[in-house]
């Protein structure tokens, strides 16, 4: 028998994003593209990008701290942080540098890393604390500042990318609104999109070699990942709808991590699900990996788009290669 209390609810959101904005324009101040290109192939029109005093501390938090408020709920309150991200301040982890700025005393915080599906794998691994009875009350946060390592002279690459957060909060409820999900990995396909360490032979005594090096820009091969999405996306959602013992009508909206237009709208063709049910904030901000669900979520919200109750089916898909999908009830308790 399910235990009371045990169920998950989202009761909060926030966002935050850097101040200063890339126009298409701009880039083709730094690389050999157009607006037309960009907009065409991406659907993407500017993307923020995070001054060198923006850390990604500052902007987890700042989006932590709304997503705190609408729960209303005290930073105090918080039993966990968890900061799915890929472009931490500090290799040992950010989330309690994100603590310490919210003053979460009581909060046990560590960062998880999922590439652009960080924020789906967040949200089923902050239920699982729900489920099990240990924590009540969850901040968790997707951000990135992918900028610091994109190689601005990669025109395949460059225009893709932007910096942000997004956060919700996680409660113990009495009704579950967490109602299916599915996560994949696939580390065979690992080469597609990479933001690798490449360490250099170092001698330190003669039988003593070490490798020290440093984290080598993004790569990646677009096309393998646009297929990848188009063909693993669609499939993960149907079983998480087939968890949740719900059909595609059944959905108020496709919640897409915002990588490309393109991958979004054939998504959306192959679910069968109309335009207008489909979330869309990419042209904004470009792909915030970790960043970008929560970050389209909390602009619904907060322009009542995105109702109490409205049942969502969320999917991330990234670097890993990493994929999946979740379906809950945005809101109610
Ligand atoms: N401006 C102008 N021309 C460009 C640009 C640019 N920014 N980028 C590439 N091109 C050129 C190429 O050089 C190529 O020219 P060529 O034919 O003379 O060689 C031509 O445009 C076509 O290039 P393609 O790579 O075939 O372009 P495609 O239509 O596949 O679009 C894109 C590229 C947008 C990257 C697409 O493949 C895509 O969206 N893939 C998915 C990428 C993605 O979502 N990645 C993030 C995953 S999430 C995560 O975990 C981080």
């Amino acid at each position: 028998m399910k235990q009371i209390g045990t169920g998950i609810a989202i009761t909060g959101s926030g966002s935050a994003t850097p101040a200063t904005t890339l126009t298409n324009d701009g880039l083709s101040q730094i690389v050999d593209t157009s607006d037309e290109w960009i907009v065409s192939r991406t659907g993407i029109c500017q993307r923020r990008l995070a001054v060198p005093a923006e850390s990604l501390a500052v902007l987890a938090a700042s989006a932590g701290r709304e997503a705190i408020a609408m729960a209303g709920l005290e930073p105090s309150d918080l039993d966990l942080i968890l900061l799915a991200t890929s472009t931490p301040d500090d290799l040992f982890g950010t989330a309690c540098l994100v603590q310490a700025r919210l003053g979460a005393i009581q909060a046990v915080a560590f960062d998880l890393t999922a590439a652009c599906s960080g924020f789906v794998f967040g949200l089923v691994t902050a239920a699982q604390f729900i489920r099990a009875g240990t924590y009540r009350n969850i901040l968790l946060i997707g951000a990135d500042v992918l900028s610091r390592w994109v190689d601005w002279s990669d025109r395949r690459t460059c225009v893709l990318f932007g910096d942000g957060a997004g956060a919700v909060v996680l409660q113990a409820s009495d009704r579950d609104r967490l109602l299916g999900f599915e996560l994949r990995s696939d580390g065979t396909q690992n080469s597609c999109l990479n933001l690798a360490y490449q360490p250099q032979s170092q001698s330190l005594l003669e039988d003593t070699l070490i490798g020290q090096g440093t984290f080598q820009p993004i790569t990646m091969n677009g096309q393998e990942v646009y297929r990848f999405a188009v063909r693993q996306v669609p499939e993960v959602i149907e079983k998480a709808l087939f968890r949740a013992n719900l059909s595609v009508e059944q959905v108020d909206w496709l919640l897409l991590h915002q990588a490309n237009q393109r991958i979004l709208d054939a998504v959306a063709t192959r679910l069968k699900i109309p335009p207008e049910k489909v979330i869309s904030n990419l042209a904004k901000y470009g792909n915030t990996s970790a960043a970008s669900i929560p970050l389209a979520l909390d602009e619904e919200v907060r322009q009542g788009t995105v109702k109490p109750g409205d049942r969502i089916v969320a999917s991330g898909f990234g670097a890993g290669l990493t994929w999946g999908a979740a379906v809950f009830e945005w809101g109610l308790k």
